[in-house]
């Protein structure tokens, strides 16, 4: 598959080099444009450009930025109907006190769908550090693969993200909508903890 990524820190990188390892082809962007990550393709195998030139290339788009910057996102994200998966957190201290997620009992997920005005957001990866990803797709205690929850509106493109997972070795567990991606947002007792899928399953479903 084809996969940009918008951001290229610690998430974007880690991602990124994950996904070429996967033998997937990436496109990475910053907001201070390719020149700022010439030597990127040096470090994994990857194309550096502009957002607008990721979003053209990916299949899916994969947003690694801090939750604040999806004002700063270009429209054709939802007019070109990408797969979008949405890997970032609310965090008040660096995003602001511009949203009172709590009291509005949204996901975060959500706020950024309804900005974009997209129903193919998939939340996932955001509830797990990535140096836990970096190294190993297995927990490291067990041999156990390491299984990350998932949630989005669309099935199709779900399933589409499953697959991508599973080819950088990890399970799933999908937890339904978009709006239930708020189970695995900062705070909640899985926030940033390996589990494996059936722990995983045991929270959410029993
Ligand atoms: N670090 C983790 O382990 C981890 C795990 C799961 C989820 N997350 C979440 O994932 C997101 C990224 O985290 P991170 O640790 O990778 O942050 P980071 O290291 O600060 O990287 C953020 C990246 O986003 C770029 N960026 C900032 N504003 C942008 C904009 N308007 N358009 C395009 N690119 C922009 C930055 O580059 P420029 O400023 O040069 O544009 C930088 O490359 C955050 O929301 C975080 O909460 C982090």
């Amino acid at each position: 598959m084809k996969i940009g990524i918008i951001g290229a820190g610690i998430v974007g990188k880690t991602l990124g080099k994950l996904i070429a390892k996967a033998n997937h082809q990436v496109m990475i962007s910053n907001s201070r444009g390719p020149q700022s990550l010439f030597s990127l393709p040096y470090y994994f195998p990857c194309e550096v450009g502009s957002i607008d030139e990721t979003i053209d290339f990916g299949e899916i788009i994969i947003l690694a930025i801090p939750f604040h910057a999806y004002t700063s996102l270009p429209k054709n994200l939802s007019t070109q109907h990408k797969i979008i998966i949405d890997v970032t957190n609310f965090y008040k201290e660096r995003d602001g006190d511009i949203y009172n997620i709590d009291e509005n009992n949204i996901s975060s997920s959500e706020i950024i769908a309804k900005h974009l005005n997209s129903t193919h957001i998939i939340k996932t990866f955001n509830a797990i550090k990535m140096q836990d990803l970096e190294n190993n797709s297995f927990l490291p205690t067990s041999s156990k693969k390491i299984a990350l929850p998932i949630a989005g509106d669309n099935q199709i493109d779900k399933e589409r993200v499953i697959i991508l997972l599973n080819d950088l070795g990890l399970e799933t567990v999908d937890v339904g909508s978009l709006a239930q991606g708020k189970r695995f947002e900062r705070g909640t007792p899985i926030y940033c903890i390996l589990h494996d899928k059936e722990s995983l399953e045991n929270y959410f479903y029993k």
